[in-house]
Order: C-alpha cells, then sequence, then structure tokens
C-alpha cells in the first residue's frame, strides 16, 4: 500500500502546485491512497468547503488539519458533513468533526489519524494518551495506521514517533512548514518523518510574504501575514510504502519539489 502525503498547503500557490503534480506524482509513484495536510489551505489559514471538494475531485482520499482548523469559521458548519476532513483529535470533546477515519483502496482499509502536539501550541488533551486509544480502536479494523502528527517541536514530534513504533505504520510531522531530512523506518517499523513540509510559495517565509515577517521582526509590532502570490512555489510531502499483511512500513521517500529541486518523471 503506497500512500502519498503532502504537507501543508498554503493558499492560492500550494492549491495550484498540489493540480499541477497531484497527476505527475500519482504517475511517478502509483499510490493506491493520497493524503494532504488542508489546514493554510484558505488564504493562509483554515480550509472552506469549496477547496475541500475541489481537493476530493484532484483525487485526495483524506484531509488532514491542525491548528489553524477553525480559522474558516464556515468550517464549523460543513466539518460533520465532510467524511474524509478530519481534525486533530486531542481537541476538546465537544469540538465538531473527527480526528480518525477509515478510508478503503483496493480491499485495504486504512486508519488515518490527526494529532496536535501541545509544545509551543494550544494545550489539548495529551496527544499520547488519545494515541493509544485510537490506535487500539483502529487495530480492531486494520494494521494500516497513517498519523499526521502536527506539532511544533521537534523532540515532541520524535518522542511521539519512538512511543508508536510499531503500532503505527507511519508517523509524518506537520506543522513547521519546513521540511526535515530524517526520513526513517524505525526499529518496529513505523516511518517516520519529523515534517514533510509545505506546499506554496517557495521564495517565502513559511508562506507568508516576506517583507511583513521580516517587518515583525524588526519592529516588534503586529502586522498583518499575507500569503506570498509573487514569487516562485514549491511541493513538500512524502511517499510510504506499507507492508499490507504486517502493517508494517516497507519504506519512505521525502518529496521536495522546486526550481531547486525540480522534478523528474
Ligand atoms: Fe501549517
Ligand atoms: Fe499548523
Amino acid at each position: 500500500m503506497k500512500i502519498l502525503f503532502v504537507g501543508d498547503i498554503v493558499g492560492s500557490p500550494g492549491r495550484n502546485m498540489l493540480a499541477e503534480y497531484l497527476p505527475k506524482l500519482k504517475e511517478k509513484y502509483r499510490p493506491q491512497m493520497t493524503i494532504v495536510n488542508g489546514e493554510n489551505a484558505a488564504a493562509g489559514k483554515g480550509i472552506t468547503e469549496k477547496i475541500y471538494k475541489q481537493f476530493l475531485n484532484l483525487g485526495v482520499q483524506t484531509i488532514t488539519m491542525g491548528n489553524h482548523t477553525w480559522n474558516k469559521r464556515e468550517i464549523i458548519d460543513f466539518i460533520d458533513d465532510a467524511p474524509y476532513l478530519i481534525r486533530p483529535a486531542n481537541f476538546p470533546e465537544n469540538n465538531p468533526g473527527k480526528g480518525i477515519v477509515y478510508v478503503k483502496s483496493n480491499q485495504h482499509e486504512v486508519a488515518i489519524i490527526n494529532l496536535q502536539g501541545r509544545t509551543f501550541l494550544d494545550p489539548h488533551d495529551d496527544p499520547f494518551e488519545k494515541a493509544d486509544e485510537l490506535i487500539e480502536a483502529a487495530q480492531k479494523r486494520t494494521n494500516l495506521i497513517f498519523i499526521d502528527f502536527h506539532a511544533e517541536a521537534t523532540s515532541e514530534k520524535q518522542a511521539f514517533g519512538w512511543y508508536v513504533d510499531g503500532r503505527a505504520s507511519a508517523v509524518i510531522g506537520t506543522h513547521t512548514h519546513t521540511q526535515t531530512a530524517d526520513e526513517r523506518i524505525l526499529p518496529n517499523g513505523t516511518a517516520y518523518l519529523t515534517d514533510a513540509g509545505m506546499t506554496g510559495p517557495y521564495d517565502s517565509i513559511l508562506g507568508v510574504d516576506k517583507a511583513s515577517v521580516i517587518n515583525r521582526f524588526k519592529t516588534n509590532m503586529p502586522v498583518r501575514f499575507d500569503v506570498d502570490k509573487s514569487g516562485r512555489n514549491q511541493l513538500n510531502g512524502c511517499i510510504i510504502d506499507i507492508d499490507t499483511a504486517t502493517g508494517k512500513a516497507k519504506k519512505i521517500e521525502r518529496i521536495m519539489i522546486n526550481d531547486d529541486h525540480p522534478f523528474f518523471n
């Protein structure tokens, strides 16, 4: 089972990159499933129903979220009617939406889980404990378990990866918008990558217009952060190959497409 994952899609530059490269990536890697993080898909923060549907139409099976889940208020009205849109499972119980979804492909069911870290982010429920609960539930149905761990601190992400090693097929980090080069298969079979990176403006600061971020650092004054639409774009993600008999990962490969790392089919 090959799963293609695309990191945080930022605004229209990110959506355009996904539309342009998803067919090429599918041709090259032939994934059975595509998962994308969409927490920044609408103008840098949040997602709309229109974009959710656009991603499904492009051939995405599941969209994960993160700390920007609720930024576009309309999500509150449609998330419960959007089966393939998940938000971190350790958000408060009373929040709309869900943090796990089961998606079928070629007779194989994959449990896709979204969790959020707590270091330098909101103090939600313990993601480690929540993972225990969700993995135990998922294992009753399938041994194919994919986790998007949305977190800031590298240490928290590594700790989480080691914590679930052998119980999840893959733990892929999101949120920092900067791809790490530490992809590996942990000893008990979990594919791990601290951060998949960001899909959107390449000549930007985490997707945001450079001048406004530099100005913020220089002045310490409140600054409006807009998605940079002036420069070149990039796509970041990874592809994971999982043994369907055991649920263990066989291979993980990073994907980085930009003018410095061109795409070759
Ligand atoms: Fe993000
Ligand atoms: Fe985030």
